[in-house]
């Protein structure tokens, strides 16, 4: 057997055992170095660049325009729960291209339900659900799922209830976007917007970005009910033209009005009219008020009803960059106390505002009813100046513009309780309404349901 003794010194590897034939002596190699070598240069002309990064861009620009073509259809906005009863909602939804979608889920019967959609623009109502639920529901193109969620059906009259309000919102910045996420966490039951969705002109192309992003997570749970800003129509060309796309609404307006621009609903207790408050004088006067006289006499499931809203986009009382609106006001106002609405809430002014109960211009005196005037402007769009404190009218109750802020309505039987909260999570009003007699009406408060359900 051979070993190595490692002291013993290593003789140097012999050249000729090493040597590769095909590498030049490095002898040769440094007598080599002192020859003088010509640099190579390749030169590329700017013009070749120029039109290989134009060629580049082209590529890829033509590449992202025809993905939505050759891919796969997804959901590029939506779904938003539009209509909720206690028993049947409507969900809206937009696909990247045409296609054909199917919307599974379960009715209350414990059946399996489909529906069929096509287009690009999908609304499904979904019906048989059971009340105060929700439901799972989730949408399909052929075997891919494209969505999966759970809506909630209206809860039945009797049962506490609460709802957001919020407006002058679509600006897509970051505030619009904190306050948005801090939404879901007063767990609503449904939305309701004072107008101006889309700055600046409300048009179909910004409502990804300010409308249904923001509001992703709760527009697919629960129910939102807009009204028309003046930034909503602000494109004369098509007026109300998108959001009549984007919104499935109840076609119950006043006749010779655009349908969807104005309506109402029931919810619970509750009964809301939303009117276009973009409408000149003499049709707010001529279509608008007998609209809302008939609107509020027509008899409620749960006879009542209990709780009276009314929701425009302009104020009727502000003290903030466009003050009152005399349209509303001049016209409006006695029909307001007439009809014994409890609040009304706009938006317009970026900022938050509330009255006392308030009487023919003034606040309401012992025993008198009054109507509560809430602007709830602040959205997510830049804040407005209110005047100096000292010229506000005494019937102000609250008036903060140093924050973007919503206001939570929480409906107890008879008793309403209201939370305006900040971008921070602060409050920033807080106040309650005991239900008031309606005159000649029974309007004895329903027994307040348990909260189970849900
Ligand atoms: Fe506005």
């Amino acid at each position: 057997m051979n070993s190595i003794d490692p002291a013993a010194p290593r003789a140097p590897a012999s050249p000729s055992t090493f040597a590769d034939p095909a590498r030049p002596d490095r002898d040769t190699l440094d007598s080599d170095a002192t020859a003088p070598v010509a640099p190579v240069t390749r030169v590329v002309h700017p013009r070749t660049i120029l039109l290989l990064a134009l060629l580049i861009a082209l590529i890829g620009v033509l590449g992202y325009a025809a993905y939505p073509y050759v891919a796969p259809p997804w959901i590029d906005e939506g779904p938003l729960v539009q209509q909720s009863t206690p028993t049947e909602l409507t969900l809206v939804w937009f696909t990247s291209r045409e296609a054909e979608c199917e919307v599974r889920f379960t009715a209350a019967d414990g059946s399996a339900q489909k529906l069929t959609t096509r287009g690009k623009r999908h609304a499904a109502r979904l019906t048989g659900l059971k009340p105060s639920t929700f439901t799972e529901y989730s949408i399909h193109e052929g075997e891919r799922e494209l969505f999966q969620g759970r809506a909630n059906t209206a809860r039945a009259a009797g049962h506490p209830f609460t709802f957001l309000v919020f407006g002058d919102s679509g600006r897509g910045k970051s505030d619009q976007y904190t306050l948005a996420a801090r939404m879901p966490t007063e767990k609503p039951d449904f939305l309701l917007h004072t107008g101006d969705l889309i700055y600046p002109a409300g048009e179909r192309h910004d409502y990804k970005a300010k409308f249904f992003k923001p509001y992703a997570a709760l527009l697919a749970t629960v129910a939102f009910w807009p009204s028309l800003g003046n930034h909503d129509v602000a494109k004369e060309s098509d007026a109300a033209d998108p959001y009549r796309e984007v919104f499935e609404l109840p076609e119950n307006g006043p006749a010779g009005q655009p349908p969807e621009n104005n309506y109402w609903f029931d919810y619970a207790d509750a009964r809301i009219a939303v009117f276009d408050s973009n409408l000149d004088e003499s049709t707010t006067r001529s279509v608008i008020l007998p609209w809302l006289r008939s609107v509020f006499s027509a008899p409620h499931p749960a006879g009542g009803p209990l709780w009276r809203f009314v929701v425009m986009h302009h104020p009727v009382y502000s003290v903030g960059k466009h003050g009152d609106t005399p349209r509303i006001r001049d016209n409006l106002v006695s029909a307001f106390e007439e009809l014994h609405i409890d609040v009304v809430f706009s938006g317009h002014d970026h900022l938050h505002e509330r009255t006392v109960p308030m009487v023919g211009g003034r606040a309401a005196k012992d025993g008198e009813r009054g109507v509560v005037y809430l602007v709830s402007g602040a959205g997510g769009a830049k804040l407005y100046k209110v005047l100096p404190q000292d010229k506000w009218p005494s019937y102000y109750a609250m008036v903060n513009n140093e924050t973007h802020n919503y206001t939570v309505i929480r409906i107890s039987g008879g008793l309403l309780k209201a939370r305006t909260v900040s971008l921070s999570g602060s409050v920033v009003d807080e106040w309650e309404m005991a239900q008031r007699p309606i005159p000649g009406t029974d309007t004895t408060p329903a027994t307040t349901a348990s909260e189970t359900g849900r």
